[in-house]
């Protein structure tokens, strides 16, 4: 904290993150020359045309073809080299190579789905090789969300009914954080992933083994990892605090008050409809704000967060 690097930009970890950055710090430097210049000069005239005496009179100036000049050209060649360097950036952050892995990237209120081409779907956690291009084609299921990694120096919105995309090539292993930057509901500042960069070797054997390391885990245990995995505990506290949703504690075997008057008893079938279909019953005093986890959960995965729910009372 209150270091000199908590002004500066973040690392810049990805191909295109230096390119970025030295337009901004050229844009910065530029102007910061042009501040202390012209303040100065506002200073000294201030000074030097000072008014001396009852009878002094301002002549009168009606142009001066030199100074205008000057002062048109120097801002227009700034403006240029600008508008080049920036459009050339804008250009290379929009035309993703052709071998570019492809990653499926879904927002939901409020929480990152990434979809990988062998079918593995992980919530929360971008898991991605270094030192290739990476291309993330992004939707929305509700509301515009907007998909940022500071440490790539990438954004880009993500909206319902339309596909977007941006792409990266990742240079250093490790985790960066990704933020939405589209206000978007209550939990948005909660709404976060890691960005996971693997050595190409290291990624390909996540991808290879990701999803059957759960097949050596308890139900329970499973539905555990699952809830914190899917970001259910984002929403839904597991200790009876009230967040955006109801506490999982104690929930099991409530008889639940809903909007509607009506109560419902939480049994499997409740908890299975809610997780596929949130919409359905909305408790007393919470809003309709949960996405469906329909064709992110599989049966299987259902049943182990029921049976880990079933322990919390
Ligand atoms: Cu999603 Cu803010």
């Amino acid at each position: 904290m209150n270091s000199l690097s908590d002004f500066m930009l973040p690392p810049a970890k990805s191909t295109l993150a230096g390119q970025t950055d030295a337009l901004f710090n050229f844009i910065n430097v530029t102007s910061l020359i042009f501040l202390i210049g012209i303040t100065f000069a506002i200073i000294y005239f201030s000074w030097k045309y000072r008014r001396r005496s009852e009878n002094d009179v301002t002549p009168v100036i009606t142009h001066n073809n030199k100074l205008e000049i000057t002062w048109s050209v120097i801002p227009l060649i700034l403006v240029i080299i600008v508008f080049g360097w920036g459009f050339t950036g804008y250009m290379n952050k929009a035309t993703p190579p052709n071998d570019s892995y492809e990653i499926r990237v879904v927002g939901k209120s409020w929480l990152w789905e990434f979809h990988y081409p062998n079918g593995y779907v992980s919530v929360g956690e971008l898991h991605v090789p270094e030192d290739r291009p990476v291309k993330l084609v992004m939707s929305s299921t509700d509301v515009i969300h907007s998909f940022y990694i500071p440490d790539f120096r990438v954004k880009k919105d993500v909206l319902p009914n339309r596909y977007t995309s941006l792409w990266f090539e990742a240079t250093d292993p490790g985790e960066s954080v990704v933020f939405c930057t589209e206000y978007c509901g209550n939990a948005h500042s909660n709404m976060m992933a890691t960005t996971i960069v693997h050595t190409q070797e290291d990624f390909q054997s996540w991808l290879e083994t990701a999803g059957s390391a759960d097949e050596n885990l308890t139900p329970v245990e499973l539905g555990e990892q699952l809830t914190t995995r899917n970001a259910c505990t984002t929403c839904h506290s597991v200790d009876g605090s009230v967040l955006q949703g109801p506490s999982f504690q104690g929930l099991f075997g409530s008889e639940a008050p809903l909007e509607s008057g009506e109560t419902v008893s939480v049994d499997e079938n409740y908890i299975r409809e809610s997780i596929l279909e949130p919409q359905a019953k909305i408790h007393e005093g919470f809003q309709p704000v949960m996405p469906s986890y329909a064709g992110t959960l599989d049966d299987n995965q259902i049943n182990a967060i029921i049976e880990y729910i079933k322990t919390l009372d």
